[in-house]
Parts: C-alpha cells; structure tokens; sequence
C-alpha cells in the first residue's frame, strides 16, 4: 500500500546518496517529490532517473533567499508542504587544535544554520498533521576523533527537533530525527581524507558495527519512509538510528 499518496514532500540534498535513495521511496509511495542542491547537473540527473513526479530546485542551504525560494517555488508548483526532509550535511575533518575559524564557520553554517533554516522557512508553507524529519548522525553521541565539528553540529540538531516538536506539536505537526551509521554515499568521498587512509577507516568502522557492513541508502530511506507517513503518527521529538547497531555495542 502507498503510504505517501498525494503528499507533497521536499528533499534538502536529494540530488544523491540519502536525499536521492528517500526520494525514489517516496515516489513509490505515491509522494510528489522537490529535491534540493546546489549542482543542477546532479539535480536534472536525479529528476531524470525519478520521473514525472518529481522536480529539481537549485540553491545552497546556506543562503536563506535560496529557502524561501525553494517553499514558495514548491508551494506554487505542488501546494502545501506535506513532509520535509532536512538532510543536507557535509562531513569534513579536523582535529580541534587544527580547526580554522574558516573550518569552524564553514560546518557550522552548511551542517547548523542550513539545516535550522531549512525547517524556520518551511514552517509557514506546511500542511497540518506534516511530518519533518532532520538527518542527525551516530557521530552525536561518541567521540570521533577529527568529527567535532560534525558531531557537535549534529547533536544541536538534536536538540532543534526536540523543540521543535514541542513548537510545532500544536499544529499536529511532529518532528523527528533520523541518525545514519555508516551509510555507503558519495559523503565518504568528500571528507577530505587520502584514499589508503579512509579505506583504512572503512575497515575500523565496519568492525565496530554490529552486523560487520556499511548500511546502504535505501536501508535509511525505509526510516525516513516511516516516520514521514501516518504509521509514525504517535512518534515526535524521537530519532530513530538506522546504523547496523554500531553505537549499541
Ligand atoms: N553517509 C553516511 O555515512 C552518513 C552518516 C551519518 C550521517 N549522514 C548524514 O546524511 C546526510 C546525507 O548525506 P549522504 O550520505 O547522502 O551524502 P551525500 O550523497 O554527499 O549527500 C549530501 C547532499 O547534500 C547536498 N549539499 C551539500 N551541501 C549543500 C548545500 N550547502 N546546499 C544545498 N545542498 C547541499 C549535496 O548536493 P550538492 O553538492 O549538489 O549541493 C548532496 O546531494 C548528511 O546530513 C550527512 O551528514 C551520512
């Protein structure tokens, strides 16, 4: 049975890895889909391979004129706003003693403020009972070392649902998190680390998860799928960790 039939939903980072894998669940379900990035490129290939029924808008989390505009846009094309899916992030690292005020700045404003205003201009464009889901990341809650930046950047995104659930919960709007584990996407390869090395740290991650393998992004769109649609209707200020059991052992 579709579960998201005739839903409006937008992606931030649809154009691959998670965003792309939740939008093609979402469209089996029987969503309309807006995906969000800043390569068009990406996005006309993203909007090529899902059909009719989805549509690409382009612009950077971190330019507020570029969010009103995605919800306006979406609002005019499709109506109002069923299901958001906050999930843009970038995993770059440094150790603290090495971490520039450019570094600092840069994660905190594409990982934090992008995603914060992701949800404060989607907000006025949602639909009663909508559901907001935010990509957090298992990195919240151990300590990964060169990961500060995006583990602390993650877990105020933690803290954001929570109230945000409370704020929005009037509305009967909830708001959840889902928290990736190691997840096979392109998000590995821009981290900035040497091949031999992240290839390295691929095989230390992989042990350390209980079920001894990377998690694909399909295995995430599933959770994404649930909490967006009514089976999740009891479910809000929650995160749900789809992460082969990597912090629970
Ligand atoms: N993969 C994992 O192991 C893992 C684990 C835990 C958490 N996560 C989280 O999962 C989320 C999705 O990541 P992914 O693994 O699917 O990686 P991904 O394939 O790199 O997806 C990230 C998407 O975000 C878009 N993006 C990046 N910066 C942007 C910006 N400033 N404005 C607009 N769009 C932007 C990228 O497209 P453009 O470059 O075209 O803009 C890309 O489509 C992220 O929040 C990440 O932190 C991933």
């Amino acid at each position: 049975m579709e579960k998201l039939t005739n839903k409006v939903a937008v992606i931030t980072g649809g154009g691959s890895g998670i965003g792309l894998a939740t939008a093609k669940e979402f469209i089996a379900n029987g969503a309309k889909v807006v995906i969000f990035g800043r390569n068009q490129q990406a996005l006309d290939e993203a909007t090529r391979e899902l059909g009719a029924m989805s549509y690409g808008i382009q612009g950077d989390v971190t330019n507020l004129t570029d969010l009103e505009k995605l919800y306006s846009e979406t609002k005019s094309k499709f109506g109002g706003i069923d299901v958001v899916f906050v999930n843009v992030g970038q995993g770059k690292l440094a150790p603290i003693a090495e971490t520039s005020e450019t570094f600092f700045d840069e994660m905190v404003s594409v990982n934090l403020k992008g995603a914060y205003f992701s949800l404060q201009k989607a907000i006025a464009h949602l639909n009663p009972n909508a559901s907001v889901i935010i990509t957090t990341s298992w990195l919240n809650e151990i300590g990964f070392g060169g990961s500060s930046l995006l583990s602390a950047s993650k877990a105020a995104l933690r803290s954001v649902v929570r109230v945000a659930s409370a704020e929005l919960a009037p509305r009967g709007i909830r708001v959840n998190a889902v928290s990736p584990g190691p997840i096979g996407t392109p998000f590995w390869g821009k981290i900035g680390l040497p091949d031999k090395i992240l290839q390295g740290a691929a095989e230390v991650i992989t042990n350390q998860t209980a079920l001894k393998r990377f998690g694909q992004p399909e295995e995430v769109a599933k959770a994404v799928l649930f909490l967006a649609s009514t089976d999740a209707s009891y479910i809000t200020g929650h995160e749900i960790a789809v992460d082969g059991g990597i912090n629970q052992i």
